[in-house]
């Protein structure tokens, strides 16, 4: 089966078409983050109007990449939430108005879904049952997964997702969008142990993380550092490091919860903080101490793209589920309220 997949959920439009035979054969991304750097984040009517300007020459580019035509196309599967509204209509109207022309099934994929499955593009792809780490700019979870669609949530952020605490952190520092990237590049430089952050919510049971109070501890950190006439790159690397320790230290100790109560073995991380090299270092020594392994995507099948949707519509498409012409769109989706395989 031949899946074009889109994605518009946020500032990345990303088209991919997957094959359940040959596998991927050809994604392209446009990135809009030097839109919104201006801004120091997603300005979402302008992610709107950009993502209808970059869809259909996107689409060209990928079926001539893949050597493909439409006719041949079995299937579309597009982002239908969780993200920004304006945005996901983009993609969801454009994935049903060439479904309907084409006279093929569209159906609308669950944005973290697809980030989760991503890691399954890859040459040795988890077996379930594991345990996921979702790790994006919206969304830090902790979930045992048992087949797609066999979800359960294990924990979750109470606050800000562990992206998010990355670029308000680096905002703050005067650093440009998104911030993860340049926090990570950053922290290379930075001396370890001038500053120490807190580990929320480690001295305690449960699965849950909070991160604003580390964002909170970064500015006032920042701030005396500031006042003390201390405005330098070396200060900006120094917190960077100490932020991104207490980051990585803290979902590895819940990584770790998580696999001991589900009784697994068998890691995968996913989403935009997953590219975070020092986090995956982190995970893997954890999961070798264990003898058990971390499972992680390509660092651009990390972020935002259109070949997880692809993949994940793929699966779906395959067991038969497609929906109505109704294009509709969800900006909140918990993902256990998907259907199972
Ligand atoms: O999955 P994603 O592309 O979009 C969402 O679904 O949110 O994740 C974007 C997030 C941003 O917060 C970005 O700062 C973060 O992932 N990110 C990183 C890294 N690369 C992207 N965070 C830490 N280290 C990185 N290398
Ligand atoms: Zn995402």
């Amino acid at each position: 089966m031949l899946v074009l997949g889109l994605e518009t959920s946020c500032d990345e439009t990303g088209v991919a078409l997957y094959d359940s035979e040959r596998g991927l054969l050809a994604d392209a991304l446009f990135s809009q983050i030097d839109l919104h750097r201006a801004y120091g984040g997603v300005v979402p009517e302008l992610a709107s109007r950009d993502h209808v300007k970059r869809m259909l020459p996107l689409i060209r580019q990928v079926l001539a990449e893949a050597g493909c035509v439409p006719t041949e196309i079995d299937g579309i599967a597009y982002t239908a939430g969780p993200g920004l509204v304006g945005a996901l209509l983009v993609g969801a109207s454009c994935a049903q108005a060439l479904a309907f022309a084409w006279g093929i099934p569209a159906l609308g994929v669950h944005h973290m879904e697809g980030h989760l499955l991503a890691p399954m593009l890859e040459s040795q792809p988890p077996q379930f049952p594991f345990v996921a780490l979702l790790v994006s700019g919206g969304h830090t979870q902790l979930i045992r997964v048992d087949g797609i669609g066999q979800y359960e949530l294990l924990g979750e952020t109470l606050d800000d997702a562990a992206g998010e605490a990355f670029d308000k952190t680096a905002k703050m520092m005067g650093l440009n969008y998104p911030g993860g990237p340049e926090i990570s590049r950053l922290a290379t430089q930075g001396v370890g142990g001038r500053f120490v952050f807190p580990r929320p919510m480690c001295d305690r049971p449960g699965l849950d993380f909070s991160f604003s109070g580390l964002k909170t501890f970064a500015l006032n950190t920042w701030q005396q550092c500031v006042s003390a006439g201390d405005d330098s790159e070396q200060a900006r690397c120094d917190i960077s490091l100490a932020f991104q320790q207490a980051v990585v230290e803290t979902l590895t100790i819940k990584c770790k919860r998580a696999l001991k109560q589900a009784g697994l073995k068998r890691l995968v991380i996913a989403g935009g903080v997953s590219a975070n090299k020092a986090l995956r270092t982190s995970l893997e020594k954890m999961l070798g101490d264990m003898k058990g392994d971390v499972y992680y995507a390509r660092p651009e099948f990390c972020t935002d793209n259109g070949a997880m949707i692809a993949f994940a519509g793929c699966q779906r498409l395959q067991a038969g589920q497609h929906e109505s012409l109704a294009i509709s769109v969800q900006a909140r989706w918990p993902m256990e309220q998907l259907a199972p395989l």
